[in-house]
């Protein structure tokens, strides 16, 4: 590398990991007073999966991270830094990255959590850029996962109907090429700090059998302050990023938004005065996963062949915070090695090690008790579920 040109910070890996269960709207019919087609029209949310009582953040950050590692074709202890996105850690400490490394047979990488909620991987892909730039790591591993159905109020149908678990990597490699990681743009509006917020388990109110009994320890939601908030914000955090790439809109091939409501993404694309075909969209499959939604996203759209080297695509996202991030990266890996990535890397080969003389309570919500007692998996493989088109979505939801 030359020594005076910055480096540039190129996506060289992605993977993904979704659980197979997956909970439908008619399965939350049989839980809150809800409707499949109430849920279809106001988010465009179809399914979202949950994980099984033996997975964990750790667990599904392992199997996609190994996947992104293999489809860079490099081996795991390559990676120098492990930056894992969630507002789902499986402890407070140790962090969730340190378990990740572990698992996936690691032994040199800093590993941290990045707290960002939805943005989280927007924020941690910028701070993977800024590593890379300052020429203090070679390959790093951004994680996004999350565990979500354990963190939800299945009485509260305004909440428990939007979100699921996965998780999604990428890794991200220096290079003196051009292309890679261009503009980037990160916004925090801490006026929304309690719009969305989980009340219960920090310094603020530790969890005791108080905060349990007032359901403190689940997520909630101000979904229309939210709403607009994110609209607004998806527009400008996208637009800046663009723009300090040198680019206009035009320029931009693949949109890859936060995927938490479609009416969402319609607004945004509407404001930026893009086609929905510009817009990549699989939250009809996953709900909102939080950190993991882009990152899984992303790895699809490649997969599914939306994306070419050469291509110019923003991921943009937003969260709690208010939290807003947004990056553009001109892509120039082989799309198609995507595919023999996540072939490679089996589920049931990856472990994330238990720690010794405890075990936890069951960790299945009793709501989804039934759900997941069912005999057999939903045997989805992930290849296999590629999204309808983005009018077609549009087009259903508003049907
Ligand atoms: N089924 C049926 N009715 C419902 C449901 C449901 N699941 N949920 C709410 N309703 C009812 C409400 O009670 C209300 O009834 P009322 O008029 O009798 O009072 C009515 O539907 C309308 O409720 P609104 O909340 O106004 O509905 P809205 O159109 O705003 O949709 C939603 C709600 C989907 C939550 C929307 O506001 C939204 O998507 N907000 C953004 C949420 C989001 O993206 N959050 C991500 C943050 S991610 C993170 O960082 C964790």
């Amino acid at each position: 590398m030359s020594a005076d040109a910055p480096r540039r910070a190129h996506i060289t890996g992605w993977g993904r990991y979704a659980p197979e269960r997956v909970l439908t709207n008619r399965d939350l019919e049989e839980m809150v007073d809800t409707s499949d087609e109430w849920i279809v029209s106001r988010t465009g949310i179809r399914e979202r999966r949950v994980a099984a009582a033996h997975e964990t953040t750790a667990s599904m950050a392992a199997v996609a991270s190994l996947r992104a590692i293999r489809t860079a074709g490099i081996d795991p202890d390559d990676i120098d830094l492990i930056l894992l996105a969630t507002l789902t850690p499986d402890y407070w400490m140790p962090s969730t990255a340190a378990l990740v490394k572990e698992a996936i047979g690691n032994k040199k990488a800093a590993a941290m959590d990045v707290a960002a909620a939805c943005s989280g991987f927007v924020y941690a892909f910028a701070t993977a850029q800024a590593y890379i730039a300052g020429g203090l790591a070679k390959h790093v591993l951004v994680i996004g996962a999350e565990l979500l159905t354990r963190f939800l109020d299945y009485t509260d149908r305004s909440t428990c109907i939007l979100f699921g678990d996965g998780a999604g990597a990428v890794v991200l490699s220096a290079s003196d090429a051009p292309g890679g990681a261009l503009g980037i743009e990160l916004t925090t509006a801490p006026e929304g700090a309690y719009m969305i917020w989980l009340p219960a388990g920090g310094a603020k109110s530790p969890p005791s059998a108080e905060t349990i009994s007032r359901g403190e320890h689940y997520i909630r939601m101000e979904g229309r302050e939210t709403y607009r908030f994110a609209t607004k914000t998806m527009a400008t955090t996208a637009l800046e990023a663009v723009r300090k790439s040198g680019l206009d809109g035009s320029d931009i091939d693949l949109f890859i938004p936060h995927q938490a409501n479609i009416r969402i993404v319609e607004a945004v694309a509407k404001g930026l005065n893009l086609p929905m075909d510009k817009m990549y969209v699989n939250l009809d499959r996953y709900g909102n996963t939080s950190a993991a939604s882009v990152p899984i996203a992303l790895a699809e759209a490649v997969n599914e062949g939306r994306v070419k080297v050469g291509d110019r695509i923003v991921m943009v996202a937003f969260g709690a915070g208010f939290t807003s991030g947004a990056v553009t990266v001109e892509w120039t890996a082989d799309p198609a090695r995507g595919l023999a990535g996540d072939a490679a890397v089996r589920p049931d080969e990856v472990h994330v090690r238990l720690p010794v003389d405890w075990d936890s309570v069951d960790p299945i919500p009793p709501a989804l008790a039934a759900l997941m007692a069912q005999p057999g998996s939903v045997d989805v493989p992930l290849d296999d579920v590629a999204p309808g088109e983005p009018e077609s979505a549009h087009s259903e939801v508003h049907a």
